[in-house]
């Protein structure tokens, strides 16, 4: 849930025609059935005209294999980029609800995408692009967030510069609702505004003929839709569900006199998981505070942690693009010598991505293959 919106044109009422010669093409795009967020959106063909279906595995994509929980620490910066934005998803971990991956394209694509069963929310982590969508275009940059509600249909122009953290998530995510007022607007003392949301930018409807391929994902494979129109034909659309992004570097992260636990830092929420984004920010005004996390035990959750810039104080052998498992069952903190080391540093400069996962999550074997095999001993050296 974000706010209303509305772009192009359209009939006065819903399910309503202007014109008997030109009826536009009203569809419904919702969650939750008929009552969660939706948009309506008016097509200048039938949304519906698909030439033919086809079944695609989904390679690379596959989830892989599980291994036991343990603290782990995944090299990403090792993974080879791939494919498009479409195949060059590589999923690192995952459980029923989600699915954790790094997405490094190496290439172009014309083709469109769809996921059918994952909300999902990019982190970008270098580069910049266009995302283009039926509603509209976003262009976006390094430490912008994406969110792309299930069953848009979308590409990524510029996908070959740029390397993201994926968050796909069956259930709906959304801004913490504890952030919005009972009048929908987010309040004061949350650590972003509503100004800071971008939404898409309807581009002109275009329903040239041609050969148009949107790759529906069901998960573990992929229905090949080929349409001989374009779908970017939407001449107008309105309502709550969209995509939009928001840029890391609008928000004013919450600090206090001492440390500051994780869900100050929330800036989605599902059922499933709560991520948050640690930003730049001065450290605890305490005299004598330990501007550093204390030793934790998630009992409930599996916390990941993707780091994208600046100097990661609290991690020993950490670099941009390192991905972190903090399991439950185990506990974690500071490395030996980390508290010491960062008493009286005054901020940091640091952006990182968490995910605190609900279920257990699975590690993949493209994840084990970029797998730092030290990191669990990093508590004992
Ligand atoms: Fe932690």
């Amino acid at each position: 849930m974000v706010f209303y919106v509305k772009q192009g044109r359209m009939p006065e009422s819903r399910h309503t025609y202007d014109s008997r010669e030109s009826i536009l093409r009203e569809e419904l795009f919702g969650e939750e059935s008929f009552e969660g967020p939706y948009s309506l959106l008016y097509h200048l063909g039938e949304p519906t005209r698909v030439k033919s279906l086809s079944r695609k595995e989904k390679g690379s994509l596959a989830k892989g294999s599980q291994a036991e929980m343990r603290h782990r620490h995944i090299k990403s910066f090792d993974i080879e980029a791939r494919g498009d934005f479409v195949d060059g998803r590589i999923p690192l971990m995952f459980n029923s609800s989600l699915v954790l991956s790094v997405v490094k394209p190496l290439n172009e694509t014309k083709r469109l995408y769809r996921n059918a069963v994952h909300d999902e929310i990019w982190f970008i982590h270098k580069g910049s692009g266009l995302l283009e969508t039926m509603l509209g275009n976003i262009a976006f940059q390094k430490d912008d967030y994406l969110y792309i509600p299930k069953g848009t249909t979308y590409r990524i122009s510029g996908a070959s510069g740029i390397e993201a953290f994926l968050v796909e998530s069956r259930q709906r995510c959304s801004i913490p609702p504890r952030y919005l007022n009972v009048y929908g607007q987010i309040k004061e003392g949350a650590p972003f505004y509503t100004r800071d949301i971008r939404v898409p930018s309807l581009a002109k409807p275009d329903d040239s003929p041609g050969e148009y391929i949107v790759m529906v994902d069901y998960g573990d494979y992929f229905l090949e839709e080929l349409r001989d129109r374009n779908p970017f034909d939407v001449a107008g659309w309105d309502g709550y569900l969209y995509p939009f992004a928001i840029s890391t570097r609008l928000m004013a992260p919450i600090v206090g006199k001492l440390h500051q636990p994780p869900p100050v830092h929330e800036t989605f929420s599902s059922p499933s998981f709560m991520l948050g984004t640690f930003l730049p920010r001065k450290f605890d005004f305490h005299p004598r505070s330990i501007p550093i996390s204390y030793y934790h035990s998630n009992i409930d959750t599996d916390e990941v942690l993707f780091y994208s810039s600046g100097n990661f104080m609290s991690r020993r052998g950490i670099s941009p693009g390192s991905i972190t498992l903090h399991v439950r069952g185990l506990i974690h903190g500071p490395q030996p010598g980390a508290m010491e080391a960062a008493i009286g540093k005054e901020g940091t400069d640091e952006i990182a991505v968490m995910v605190e996962a609900y279920e257990p999550l699975m590690v993949t074997s493209s994840a084990l293959k970029a797998e730092d095999a030290g990191y669990m001993e990093s508590w004992y050296k």
